[in-house]
């Protein structure tokens, strides 16, 4: 059976300590790496938009001296003319060494899975989760704070639809220490599952608000999230919540002076051109931190040492 990642709890905490650990070490030296996937080919199936993911696992994959195929648009796949993601994943599986897939539907990664003989790894499905994204916060809030434990974070935005927080706070959740300030509208909640089979289950606490205000002060990590306009049913409810929280530099005037400020990017108007500026800025490091432990990810999958 090949190793996949669908979830992030299909890596025990050990092994994303190492995956950090080899994402540092890529970092420092590069150049120890740049065959270690030679002759492997990485395929990346999207069939939904993206430029972060899609593009750092093809850097990523290239920079470890392998090669890429793919698509990046269900249209101009057999998709279109009804081909199951079954016999997709089967196919595709019969030309690369590992998959990138990224779907609208929760859990096609998981049923891809069954498919294929080659690793899958999810690249975000639906609503659902995001495990890759995942590394790439955990890296970053590792480089910036020099630990995963004890500090608070908080999540503000669209907490409902936004997988990159799902498979954030389930990751956080194995960690000690961390405190969980969910900070949202009304109709954009983190989800009952969430709270109940991932922090009660620990017997973890969380705050909940509406006010990033509120929050600011406290906060050693803030989440910003875009409102997933993709996901909601009705257009006037987007119009209604997209704006809710936008983050300009007079927010942060009380916040801490080491606050590492993360967003998984796209953005659209949650964080102000005007706060790239402010060092406790951290997005754009953490896309380029994205390929790096994308690279630890796809050498750990297919079982590649250097
Ligand atoms: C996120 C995603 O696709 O879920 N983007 C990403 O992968 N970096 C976040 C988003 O689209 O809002």
């Amino acid at each position: 059976m090949p190793r996949n990642l669908i979830d992030i709890t299909d890596l025990s905490v050990a092994e994303i300590d190492e995956l950090i650990a080899t994402a540092e070490d890529i970092i420092a030296h590069p150049a120890k790496y740049q065959d270690a996937c030679a002759h492997k080919q990485l395929a990346t199936l999207f069939f939904e938009p993206s430029t972060r993911t899609r593009l750092s696992f093809e850097s990523a994959m290239l920079a470890l001296g392998g090669s890429t195929l793919g698509f990046s648009e269900a249209s101009s796949s057999s998709t279109a003319k009804g081909e199951t993601v079954g016999d997709t994943i089967h196919t595709v599986s019969c030309y690369a060494d590992i998959i990138a897939m990224r779907h609208p539907k929760e859990g096609a990664p998981f049923a891809a899975a069954q498919y294929s003989e080659v690793p899958i790894i999810n690249a975000g499905d639906g609503g659902h989760n995001h495990p890759t994204q995942t590394l790439t916060d955990l890296l970053t809030i590792h480089r910036e704070k020099g630990q995963l434990d004890d500090f608070t974070i908080g999540f503000c935005g669209d907490l409902k639809f936004g997988r990159t927080v799902h498979s954030l706070v389930t990751a956080l959740s194995r960690q000690t220490g961390i405190r969980f300030v969910f900070i949202s509208p009304e109709e954009l909640k983190m989800p009952d599952h969430i709270k109940e089979n991932v922090l009660a289950k620990r017997g973890l606490a969380y705050e909940e608000t509406a006010s990033l205000e509120d929050a600011m002060p406290a906060l050693d990590v803030l989440y910003m999230t875009r409102v997933q306009k993709e996901r909601f049913f009705n257009e006037a409810d987007y119009i209604r919540l997209k704006d809710t929280y936008v983050l300009d530099p007079e927010k942060l005037v009380p916040a801490k002076s080491d606050l590492c400020i993360l967003h998984p990017l796209p953005r659209v108007n949650e964080i102000t051109v005007a706060v790239d500026k402010d060092p406790r800025a951290c997005y754009w490091k953490q896309v380029k931190n994205g390929k790096f432990i994308r690279m630890a990810l796809i050498m750990k999958l297919l079982d590649i040492r250097v």
